[in-house]
């Protein structure tokens, strides 16, 4: 159980190499200021997760790049050990007394459920993290860990189904940038700059997120190439092409209901977790943290310690605080909301900057001498701060069984 759910951002990172390119490459636009399956074998029962990541497989494509970039280069490999090396220290953790067995030497704490997990500081953690290391971690990319022949990946259209044969498991992903229908829903040609989303229109994506155990939702920075959103009067099915534009708020909380009106209508509590998984930061300005001398992301090398500095990298924090409500609002089906967003504000250099690749290539050192045209501060390095991520998640899916 344990290894398939800590898979699921790992396993990203082979389906949708294209983001990297797209997404890069695209303009962003920020809020102003003041607008704030795994199938376990457990008794012949099937269990299933199912990932719907959108921003997050974006995130996890580069980890191929750096895989490739670390067998050449070493300078990678060990960058990657410095930036992995820091985990966050939740307050509320720490605070938990588990009377400890004596004879027990490895005593697992779990976080009750209304622990937070997501509010603490960040601390330099060598000895217990990275959790794995990335120069035997074969598995992000030959995923060793599982025999061959035992293991399976399928693409097929939106859907990417990898099984482990021993466990009777699946790790799904299923590509919905919008989460609703959208002009931008090819998981192979996505790199559109005129998205035209339908908020109203759920059922087709829906239907591949039935009768899983562990479903994984987020939606986030395919929304930020502008400041609107095109809506599309009609359906795409009909031809239809006149959109009409609203505000990006406005256009997520319709989604956000579509989406939650779906889930309390499909979804049978008994029989599935759901999480939302809150936004991916970006650090593209390095006067967001007061660093003058900052290209970007690209000369960071530690996280921002100083909490007591109000933080704002340019998250719309509108589509944060929607995502929130809506997700608390849900009383059929609890969702539980993996709040992710401020612990990985601070962590300005967990980015894989200029170690990573553009159309299909490594960047050359022409390239990775330019920071400030070839630094990528979107996505995200591994081992990193998406293993933090998905502790978190498996923290609550233990916390509950
Ligand atoms: C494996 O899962 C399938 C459904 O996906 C189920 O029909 C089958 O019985 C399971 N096999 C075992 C050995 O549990
Ligand atoms: C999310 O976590 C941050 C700290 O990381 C906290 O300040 C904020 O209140 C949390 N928000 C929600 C909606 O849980
Ligand atoms: C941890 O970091 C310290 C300080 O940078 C270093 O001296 C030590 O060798 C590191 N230990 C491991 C296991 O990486
Ligand atoms: C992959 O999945 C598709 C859709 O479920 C199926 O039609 C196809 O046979 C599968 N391919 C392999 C090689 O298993
Ligand atoms: C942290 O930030 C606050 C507000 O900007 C500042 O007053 C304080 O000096 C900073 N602390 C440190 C240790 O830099
Ligand atoms: C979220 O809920 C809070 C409290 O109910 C409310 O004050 C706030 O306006 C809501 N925000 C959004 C964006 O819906």
């Amino acid at each position: 159980m344990l290894v398939v759910v800590f898979s699921i951002f790992l396993f990203g990172c082979f389906m949708y190499n294209e983001d990297v390119k797209s997404i890069a490459e695209f303009p962003f636009s920020r809020p102003k200021a003041q607008e704030s399956e795994r199938n376990v074998n457990n008794g012949g029962k099937t269990t299933t997760v199912s990932v719907v990541l959108n921003a997050r497989t974006v995130v996890e494509t580069e980890v191929e790049s750096d895989r490739s970039a670390s067998d050449k280069n070493d300078v990678v490999v060990e960058q990657k050990r410095e930036i992995g090396s820091v985990s966050l220290k939740s307050g509320a953790v720490e605070e938990i007394e588990t009377p400890v067995e004596e004879e027990e030497e490895e005593e697992i704490e779990i976080p009750p459920e209304d622990c937070d997990l997501f509010t603490g500081e960040w601390v330099f953690d060598n000895i217990t993290h990275p959790i794995y290391k990335e120069d035997e971690c074969e598995f992000l990319t030959a995923q060793s860990v599982v025999p061959p022949g035992k293991k399976s990946l399928n693409k097929t259209g939106s859907l990417s189904v990898f099984r482990i044969e021993d466990y009777n498991a699946t790790v799904e992903f299923y590509w919905a940038p919008f989460l609703v229908e959208s002009n931008s829903d090819d998981p192979n040609m996505h790199s559109i700059l005129n998205r035209i989303i339908m908020p109203g229109s759920i059922k087709k994506h829906g239907k591949n997120w039935k009768n899983v155990d562990y479903l994984i939702f987020n939606t986030y920075i395919w929304w930020m190439n502008t400041f609107n959103m095109k809506i599309l009067r009609g359906s795409f099915d009909k031809g239809a092409t006149e959109f009409d534009e609203v505000e990006r708020p406005v256009a997520y909380g319709r989604v956000l209901r579509t989406w939650a009106k779906w889930v309390e209508k499909n979804v049978d509590p008994k029989r599935t977790k759901v999480f939302f998984m809150s936004m991916s930061p970006l650090h593209i300005k390095s006067l967001d943290w007061e660093n003058p001398d900052g290209i970007k992301c690209a000369k960071e090398t530690a996280p921002i310690l100083n909490q007591s500095m109000p933080l704002n990298v340019g998250t719309d924090r509108r589509l944060f605080a929607l995502a929130a409500n809506v997700t608390k609002s849900m009383i059929k089906v609890h969702v539980h909301f993996l709040n992710i967003t401020t612990l990985s504000e601070y962590r300005k250099d967990a980015h894989t900057s200029v170690h990573t690749i553009r159309q299909g290539k490594m960047l050359t050192p022409e390239q990775q001498a330019d920071p400030a045209t070839f630094a990528d501060c979107i996505h995200w390095c591994l081992p990193g701060l998406p293993d933090t991520w998905n502790e978190f998640l498996y923290a609550r899916i233990v916390s509950q069984s």
